[in-house]
């Protein structure tokens, strides 16, 4: 049979006989690549036997670790022998920083593949690290090359930077394109699992934010990881996404420096810092990253608008979330809004997705608005519509926090609550006993 040709999108699948500068299916541009299209045998194939997982033994080699303790909590305990992680990120947030310190620190033989960078880059970054490094590099792009070595060598852990720059003759179209990466994954999978070698795969991602690549690449990895953070902020975040070897709710922090990146124990204080004044507007909150309770300031701050439409901007905060509560306390609490600029700030370049600062958000503008101080106080409270402040998760573990940062009140919505401790715990039910409270 002549062999055919298809055009596959790489964000959806969708295939297509021709190319079309625009997927039908999903709508995005130029993002239909050309396959090759294997032939379809219409016989089944020769019969294999399955195996009876009650006489399976489990392979029990022990996680590695990497020795940066919150990376093997993120992962569940350390990496397991034979899984494939894929790790992505933005621009310089610092995957490779990353990856090179776990290559570095990680017991066992390891081996470090760039496809982006020359040996002596990669000197120059390691020798900023750590000096007194011995660690084996490879500067390659030929996928069957690095294949090659890692069975020749057998090292334990292999870190490919990145995958989109490996290419292989045996697919089609270019390096990072849906085929070659595809391929590429599916060859290292097939390496790992026989072999029992660790891979953590650097990904690439795309202007959303999300990994490049056909979307199949998370379902067919182990684990997904991604390094979070503003670039110009020094904190990195690194999230699970995806984890067959564990849960995917452990968050790990880190602090970008001049010798790369480093544990933070102690996250609330890197995000309070020494710097904060006392001054009207700044409100104190607690937010769950992961299982773990942070303690973040947001600051608000009000002018007289000069036109008839008054501006909401926010950094770190969802601008819808803002206007509601605007809605809100003007509705609720009486405040006359219409003539104020509001600007919201989240200190330390850390974005807020949970509806636990609402409470927090709203009485930070309402100290604006009265230039009025808020001090020594953690706020915590959903806002429902009704000016109701609800329930929230988790408030114990944010109560304790607060309570190690040195804070003595606490203003949160109703939940039951078994805490005994010195901090001074003011459950109020509406926004109009949050404002008398503080
Ligand atoms: P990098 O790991 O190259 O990012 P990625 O691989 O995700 O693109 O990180 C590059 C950034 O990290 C760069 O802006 C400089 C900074 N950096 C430090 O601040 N300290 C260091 O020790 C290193 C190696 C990098
Ligand atoms: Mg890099």
């Amino acid at each position: 049979m002549k062999s055919q040709t298809i055009f596959v999108c790489s964000s959806c699948q969708y295939q297509s006989p021709r190319w079309q500068g625009r997927c039908p299916q999903c709508s995005s541009w130029n993002s239909l690549e050309e396959q090759r299209m294997a032939s379809q045998s219409r016989k089944p194939g020769p019969a294999v036997k399955p195996v009876n997982l009650s006489g399976v033994d489990i392979l029990s080699k022990p996680r590695i670790k990497t020795g940066i303790g919150e990376f093997d909590e993120v992962i569940g305990g350390g990496l397991v022998p034979g899984s494939l992680v894929l790790l992505g990120g933005d621009p310089g947030i610092g995957k490779s920083t990353l990856a090179l310190q776990l290559s570095m620190q990680t017991e066992g033989s390891v081996l470090y593949v760039s496809g982006e960078e020359s040996v002596s880059q990669i000197k120059l970054r390691a020798d900023r690290i750590n000096k007194n490094h011995q660690l084996d590099v490879l500067a390659e792009t030929d996928l069957m090359a690095v294949l090659g070595s890692v069975e020749n060598q057998q090292p334990e852990l292999v870190i490919i930077d990145s995958i989109q720059t490996m290419y292989s003759e045996e697919a089609s179209g270019v390096a990072g394109g849906v085929a070659q990466v595809t391929n590429a994954v599916q060859q290292i999978m097939r390496l790992a699992k026989q072999n029992h070698i660790t891979f953590i795969l650097i990904g690439h991602v795309t202007k959303e934010g999300y990994l490049a690549g056909p979307k199949t690449l998370e379902h067919m990895v182990d684990t997904v990881l991604y390094l979070e953070g503003e670039r110009f902020a020094s904190f990195r975040i690194l999230r699970c996404v995806k984890n067959r070897f564990g849960t995917t709710n452990e968050v790990g922090v880190f602090e970008m420096q001049g010798a790369g990146l480093v544990e933070v124990k102690n996250p609330s204080q890197l995000f309070l810092g020494e710097d904060s004044i006392k001054a009207s507007g700044n409100v104190i909150t607690s937010v769950m990253e992961g299982s773990r309770a942070l303690l973040l300031e947001i600051q608000a701050l009000t002018s007289s608008s000069n036109f008839g439409y008054p501006k909401r901007t926010t950094a770190g905060f969802d601008n819808n979330r803002l206007q509601l509560l605007c809605a809100i306390l003007s509705k609720r609490a009486g405040m006359n809004l219409s003539s104020h600029d509001i600007y919201v700030n989240v200190i330390g370049g850390i974005k807020i997705d949970e509806p636990g600062a609402d409470l927090a958000v709203a009485l930070a503008i309402i100290s604006s608005i009265k230039d009025s101080v808020i001090e020594d106080t953690v706020v915590i409270g959903e806002l429902g519509l009704s000016g109701e402040v609800r329930f929230v998760p988790n408030l114990e573990k944010r109560i304790k926090e607060a309570e190690k940062l040195g804070f003595k009140k606490i203003v949160c919505p109703k939940n039951k609550l078994s805490y005994k401790g010195k901090i001074d715990i003011l459950q109020v039910k509406t926004l109009a006993e949050a404002i008398k409270a503080v």
